[in-house]
């Protein structure tokens, strides 16, 4: 899982090789499942489901709303589809059989999964889990984070790390791929070309090297639909703080796909920051990089006809992200003086992505805008399936965020 930094099945190339068998499999139809569809990112695969070209929603799960049409539940989805929740039970009963179910969307929370992905796969179903159960590679390290025992640990080693722009290649062949959780997804992005670059000072071999500092603001609805006295609007509306410093359960995914990023023996430390805001969606995660003592020329190809041995500036920076996310048409890398914005992404599957290098502290300082339950949850998720699937990665991803 996540050993390179794959961009083939993105690039313009991947898209020209995804229209081809697109134009192959036209008309083709999918038949998903949505476990959760009730939770938010449950409710956001709905949403965009629905407008896929090559998707049937078999069935839409919840325990508490089994029975109800998704329209009554939601009224945005109202005229939209005929579909009602059914029981995840009894959709499991009647799904997990040869032929029944293409894809099954796991968006439930942490340690529930375990009761339907191992059955869902042994029928033939392909996973796409949300939530972090497949995510980290160590069933301990999910033991220490999560305080649950792995539910499936057999599957770990087959589970394939669902950042859909980098990993293409591995998650069109997948079974089982975990998709990434909504900060990580940012700051992988965010970071990726220093890392694949070697331009970080992170730790690798005999140089402990130095942690990547993330600052990040989050939106409510990263805290899933199930209500706390925090969330009220009286205490939300107007104020923010930071949370679980040092302790978020995202940081052991962070580290895991940071050092994979980076390659060889490299072990990323993270220092994560999270800070809840005002807002309903939307991730801007501010990630602090002290660049590497040497990065040697083979790390550092020359790109936009800047030379390798260029001394490390914001233009140098820019032009190597910009190389390094060229045809992947949902990553934006912003022009200076341009910087991200959690509305210019809300309700997209895009991220906006920029970077500085500032020469009065010596930090590379990465930022990265997404909304969590877009390109952080659900439309990630999708683009994964449309990889699993042989459709273009952004099929039924199509959108323009609203302004203002
Ligand atoms: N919110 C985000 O921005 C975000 C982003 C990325 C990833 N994620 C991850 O995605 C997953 C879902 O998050 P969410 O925010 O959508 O959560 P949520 O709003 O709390 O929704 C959870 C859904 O799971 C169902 N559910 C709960 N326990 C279940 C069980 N034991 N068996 C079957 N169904 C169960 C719930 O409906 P019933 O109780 O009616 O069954 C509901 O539909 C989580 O693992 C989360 O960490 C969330």
């Amino acid at each position: 899982m996540q050993e390179a930094c794959d961009h083939s099945s993105t690039s313009r190339e991947g898209h020209a090789e995804g229209h081809a068998s697109a134009a192959a499999s036209a008309g083709r139809r999918v038949r998903v499942a949505v476990f959760g569809a009730s939770g938010y990112t449950g409710a956001e695969l709905v949403r965009w489901l629905l407008r896929h070209p090559n998707v049937q929603i078999a069935a839409a799960t919840s325990r508490q709303e089994a029975g109800k049409r998704l329209e009554d539940v939601f009224p945005g989805l109202r005229g939209q589809t005929d579909l009602a929740f059914s029981d995840p039970d009894a959709a499991l009963t009647e799904l997990a059989s040869p032929g029944a179910l293409d894809f099954a969307f796991l968006a439930l929370p942490a340690g529930a999964s375990f009761a339907y992905a191992p059955r869902l796969l042994d029928a033939g179903v392909r996973v796409i889990d949300l939530g972090a159960d497949f995510r980290l590679r160590d069933p301990d390290a999910y033991r220490r984070w999560y305080g649950l025992p792995h539910g499936a640990p057999h599957l770990l080693t087959e589970a394939v790390y669902g950042l859909a722009d980098l990993h293409g290649a591995q998650i069109a062949g997948a079974r089982l791929v975990a998709n990434p959780g909504c900060y990580p997804t940012a700051v992988a992005l965010a970071l990726a070309p220093l890392l694949r670059r070697g331009l970080a000072h992170v730790g690798a071999g005999d140089d402990a090297g130095e942690p990547v500092i993330i600052h990040a603001l989050s939106g409510v609805s990263g805290a899933g639909a199930s209500p706390r006295p925090e969330y009220q609007f009286a205490l939300l509306q107007g104020n923010f703080w930071p949370y679980k410093v040092g302790s978020h359960r995202h940081t052991p995914e962070m580290e895991q796909e940071l050092s994979a990023l980076a390659g060889g023996s490299a072990q990323v430390k993270v220092l994560f920051v999270p800070n809840l805001v005002p807002a309903v969606r939307g991730i801007l995660a501010t990630c602090y990089v002290r660049p590497a003592p040497a990065p040697g020329p083979a790390r550092r190809p020359a790109a936009a006809g800047i030379p390798p041995d260029a001394p490390l500036d914001t233009q140098v920076l820019l032009a190597l992200y910009a190389e390094f996310y060229g045809g992947h048409p949902a990553i934006q890398v912003l022009p200076e003086p341009a910087l991200p914005q959690a509305k210019a992404v809300a309700g997209t599957p895009n991220c906006h992505l920029a970077v500085r290098f500032d020469p009065h502290s010596g930090y590379i300082v990465a930022m990265a805008a997404l909304d969590n339950l877009a390109k952080g949850a659900a439309t990630q998720a999708i683009q994964n399936m449309n990889l699993m699937a042989g459709f273009p990665p952004l099929t039924g991803l199509e959108a323009t965020a609203q302004w203002p």
